[in-house]
């Protein structure tokens, strides 16, 4: 297996899981339906230990899972508490719970060893739900190992390729360097380009009549949380220096799943510090994120019928792999070390 167990996932929104609803989810090539008690959110094994039933088909009582063919009752610890007809409850009438915590408007699903889930591990991103920043975002499915996504993400050149009809803007953008640096089980590639023209998008939301200075500061979060400090200021106001008040800025987030060895949730919104609640402004960028996300995901699906098809052969590495290899390196060993724990 490709995954790091020991670690928080975002599941879903909390959008996507309405009161009294439940909600089937294959995460880490696991079934676990989640669903919300009125004391919050659990998630459970989506499969009933009568017959087998995915649970998600059933129904939420109040505090507990109804399971949807012959009535067992789940609590949010996955014990059976109530058996139609008969008052005693088989002993081993169990199923697994997975711990949940819901933040930042995500709920958030740790499928590794339950006594090691620490929520001071949860990623933060505080922009996703503080009232200085608006939130817009979705989920997409990708067909395509969660690995190629985080390549992406963390190589910028692809922008004058894959996005020649979006995002790229002047061609000199593309040969400033980056600057990459590994902190611990992070990798930060940063890039800033100082005297550009602003690129429409930035434009549409705040005019800036001259040049630009523009930043692009991402930063990977083992195991599979990638964010993008993004944005641009009137060029020599001191925005390299850290004031950022002559300019705008956004956080583009992608919270990535795997849902098995190929196929992956890709969480993503964009938080901006701009424009807050205008509705206008938050369709236009759920539009354009949208529309480019999926130039990316068209491009990690080809890649991935490919190496599915002819195998996982040796490839080449050139220079802007640098940040891929560190992330893959650092992954690899976090995976490494969690099977020899568990040998
Ligand atoms: S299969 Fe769930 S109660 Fe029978
Ligand atoms: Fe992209």
């Amino acid at each position: 297996m490709s995954f790091v167990r020991n670690a928080w996932y975002a599941a879903c929104w909390s959008e996507d899981l309405a009161s009294g609803g439940t909600l089937a989810r294959t995460l880490l090539c696991r079934q676990i339906v989640l669903w919300r008690t009125t004391d919050g959110v659990a998630a459970l094994e989506d499969r009933c230990c009568h017959r087998s039933l995915p649970l998600s088909l059933g129904r939420v009582t109040g505090t507990t899972l109804q399971c949807g063919y012959h009535g067992l009752e789940f609590d949010r610890t996955g014990r059976c508490v109530r058996v139609p007809g008969q008052s005693r409850v088989p002993p081993g009438s169990t199923v697994r719970a997975y711990p949940v915590c819901e933040r930042h408007g995500l709920i958030w699903l740790w499928p590794g060893d339950a006594g090691a889930a620490d929520t001071a591990l949860i990623p933060d991103l505080p922009w996703l739900d503080d009232p200085g920043w608006t939130r817009t975002g979705g989920c997409i499915h990708l067909g395509a190992d969660y690995r190629l996504l985080i390549d992406n993400l963390l190589d910028l050149t692809h922008v004058s390729y894959i996005h020649k009809n979006t995002l790229a803007g002047d061609p000199a953008e593309a040969l400033v360097p980056v600057t990459t640096t590994r902190e611990g089980d992070a990798i930060r590639v940063e890039r800033w380009m100082r005297g550009f023209t602003a690129p429409p998008m930035y434009n549409r939301a705040r005019k800036f009549a001259g040049k630009v200075d523009r930043w692009q500061l991402i930063r990977w979060q083992a195991p599979s949380t990638v964010t993008l400090d993004i944005g641009c200021a009137d060029a020599d106001t001191g925005a390299p220096e850290g004031d950022r008040s002559h300019g705008i800025s956004m956080w583009s987030n992608h919270i990535i799943t795997p849902e098995t060895e190929t196929t992956t949730h890709y969480l993503w919104a964009f938080a901006r510090n701009f424009k807050l609640g205008d509705e206008t402004v938050s369709k236009t960028i759920a539009q354009d994120g949208l529309r480019t996300f999926l130039e990316d995901t068209a491009v990690l699906e080809a890649q991935q019928r490919s190496i599915s098809t002819v195998g996982d052969r040796a490839t080449v590495d050139i220079r802007i792999d640098n940040a891929p290899m560190q992330f893959r390196r650092i992954l690899g060993d976090m995976i490494a070390r969690e099977g020899a724990g568990a040998a």
